[in-house]
């Protein structure tokens, strides 16, 4: 048996940690067993490394290292908790994932698309998650949220163009694969971002139950 591996992706303030509850509550009400996590992070070690990502330091953090810890806190994070959570069947459902290595290390900073790739194969093998929600909107809408939500972290002190390069590599890499990403116009008031949620649960169950 193995269950499904669901990853919501997007950038700040499009709703991700909201929906990611909702979007677990609703497959809870069929039964099935939801695993909800988080990236980075997602274990205790990760988290230490999610710490050393997003606070900001004095020392600017060379954008190599940002990805080497990126794909550092994966691996723990892959191997404690994510593989036997599918290995036995459950529905993990990530909040982020390798679609925000390729967006920010990828998009943001100007990395090698063809390295992430070849960390990704190194760290995860052939584990690709089974559908990816990308929650898509406007700049400077996410960004007023994130700043209203509270202090900044590491990222979301970027710049505009850099969200902007962030949000183009999301939409291109849902672009190319459209049978294994959702696009969600995350700009849309909270209770029609849930409806379009719900519009995708028949199928969701019917994959679990398989
Ligand atoms: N559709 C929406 N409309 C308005 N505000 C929203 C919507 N979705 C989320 N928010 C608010 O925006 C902020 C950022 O949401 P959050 O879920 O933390 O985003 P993310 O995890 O994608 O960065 C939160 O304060 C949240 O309540
Ligand atoms: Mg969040």
């Amino acid at each position: 048996m193995t269950g499904l591996f669901i990853t919501l992706e997007g950038p700040e303030g499009a709703g991700k940690s909201t929906n990611r509850e909702y979007l677990a509550e609703r497959l809870r009400a069929e039964g099935i067993e939801v695993l909800l996590t988080r990236e980075p992070g997602g274990t205790p070690l990760a988290e230490r490394i999610r710490e050393v990502l997003l606070i900001p330091g004095d020392e600017q953090m060379n954008p190599d290292t940002e990805l080497l810890l990126v794909f550092a806190a994966r691996a723990q994070h892959l191997a404690e908790v994510i593989r036997p959570a599918l290995a036995r069947g459950a529905v993990v459902i990530c909040d982020r994932f390798t679609d925000s290595t390729y967006a920010y290390q990828g998009g943001g900073r100007g990395l090698s698309l063809e390295r992430i790739a070849t960390l990704e194969t190194f760290v995860q093998g052939d584990l690709r998650p089974d559908l990816t929600l990308v929650f898509d909107l406007p700049v400077e809408v996410g960004m007023a949220r994130a700043t209203a939500r509270g202090r900044l972290d590491r990222f979301e002190l970027e710049t505009r163009v850099f969200f902007e390069a962030v949000r183009g590599a999301f939409l291109k890499r849902a672009e190319a694969d459209p049978a294994r990403y959702h696009l969600l116009d995350a700009a849309q008031p909270l209770t029609q971002v849930q409806q379009s949620i719900d519009a995708l649960l028949p199928k969701l169950v019917e994959r679990v139950r398989g």
